[in-house]
């Protein structure tokens, strides 16, 4: 049944911070709300949550309204049987592993023990805990407390999981970890969950769909896929990946740059000769290569001159001025600032953003 989330609206004071966002989650769904800080992600999710009581539109779990302003609904956030996990970790340092998890499950009160304890059991052997239990909080790492807010979030069997930035407080190495952890283990429960992070790593590899936000309303949606090779929005372009836009006018026949380049763009023809649309091309799939050299089969070029370079250990990152617009490009050898350069792509590698943009 999963989550529907219709025209969600927040206020905070005179400020409208979640300006009718609607989107749904199916049952097992992994959706992230993706955004730069203050769009309205968390207020988002604290809606879903009921820590906060929305100001309009109405949100329905599991086939339940549990908020609807007009109706007057808002349901206890301990009756929308949720699992939260949030950046600090918020586990109780006097009370072991085990007590920790069994905590929500206490509070609702009316679970025999011994049912308490095999959930417990269970909830800690998911996320890899099962011999921690009598540790307490100091004892363990921040990962491993972090993993203890996961089974704590999990031990009811919520009807949804809801992460807020879960993974900011552990260190990279940690962080790619247990980001697959939380991938695997909301797969292995079928549980929809709702992520909410501006880290767009985070946001492209776990989620089945992705909702950008921008200043409390929804951007675009999509598969993550979709997003980074595909979007509709200069903004997503932009917010995910490091995008070069380039201006691209149709002559009729091609697409010419601004430096006299003619592309055909697979897929993509104007409606009228003068045409003009802004081409996404990631840095990735851009070359730098020597401007004598022959041009490889099956690519374009954009003339250049090499402006400046960071040695990133498998590339170095150059950019360039390509008819006064910097290019960010990637390449294995060394071009000294002020070297005429070839940007080559493959034309199927440039996406080209709608009028609307
Ligand atoms: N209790 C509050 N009272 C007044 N304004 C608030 C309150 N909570 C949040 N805001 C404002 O609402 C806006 C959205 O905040 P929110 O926490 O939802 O952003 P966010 O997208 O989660 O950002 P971040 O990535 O920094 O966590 C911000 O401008 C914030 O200052
Ligand atoms: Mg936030």
């Amino acid at each position: 049944m999963g989550i529907r989330i219709s025209n969600l609206v927040k206020i905070y004071g005179s400020t409208l911070i979640v300006d009718q966002i609607s989107f749904d989650v199916a049952d097992g769904e992994f959706v992230t709300l993706l955004g730069p800080s203050g769009c309205g992600k968390t207020t988002t999710l604290r809606c879903i949550a009921g820590l906060e009581r929305a100001d309009g539109g109405s949100i329905e779990i599991d086939g339940t309204v549990v908020s609807d302003g007009s109706l007057g609904i808002h349901v206890g956030t301990h009756e929308r049987n949720l699992g939260m996990v949030f950046q600090s970790y918020a586990i109780w340092p006097h009370m072991t592993v085990a007590r920790n998890v069994a905590f929500p499950l206490q509070v609702r009160g009316a679970t025999p023990s011994a049912a308490i304890d095999e959930a417990v059991r269970w909830a800690l052997d998911v996320v890899g805990l099962g011999a921690l239990s009598h540790r307490h909080p100091s004892e363990l790492s921040g990962g491993q407390q972090q993993r203890v807010a996961l089974a704590r979030a999990i031990v009811g069997k919520p009807k949804v999981l809801l992460f807020d930035e879960p993974l900011s407080n552990l260190d990279a190495r940690l962080r790619d970890r247990t980001r697959s952890e939380i991938s695997r283990i909301q797969k292995e429960l079928a549980i929809p969950a709702v992520y909410v992070t501006h880290d767009q790593a985070e946001a492209l590899s776990m989620s089945d769909r992705v909702i950008v936000m921008n200043g409390g309303v929804t951007v675009e949606e999509g598969a993550p896929r979709n997003l980074y090779q595909r979007p509709r929005k200069r903004f997503t372009a932009e917010f995910i990946g490091a995008a070069n836009f380039i201006g691209m006018t149709w002559d009729g026949q091609l697409w010419k740059t601004a430096d006299g380049a003619s592309v055909a763009i697979p897929g993509h023809s104007a409606a009228g000769a003068g045409d003009t649309r802004q081409a996404v091309l990631r840095s990735e799939v851009l070359h730098v290569e020597p401007a004598d050299a022959p041009l490889s089969a099956g690519f374009a070029a954009l003339r250049g001159t090499v402006l400046g370079h960071q040695y990133m250990g498998p590339y170095t990152e150059y950019s360039i001025d390509v008819a006064g617009t910097a290019i960010m490009a990637h390449s294995a050898a060394e071009f000294p600032v002020g070297s005429p350069v070839h940007v080559t792509f493959r034309p199927q590698d440039i996406h080209l953003l709608p009028p609307d943009a």
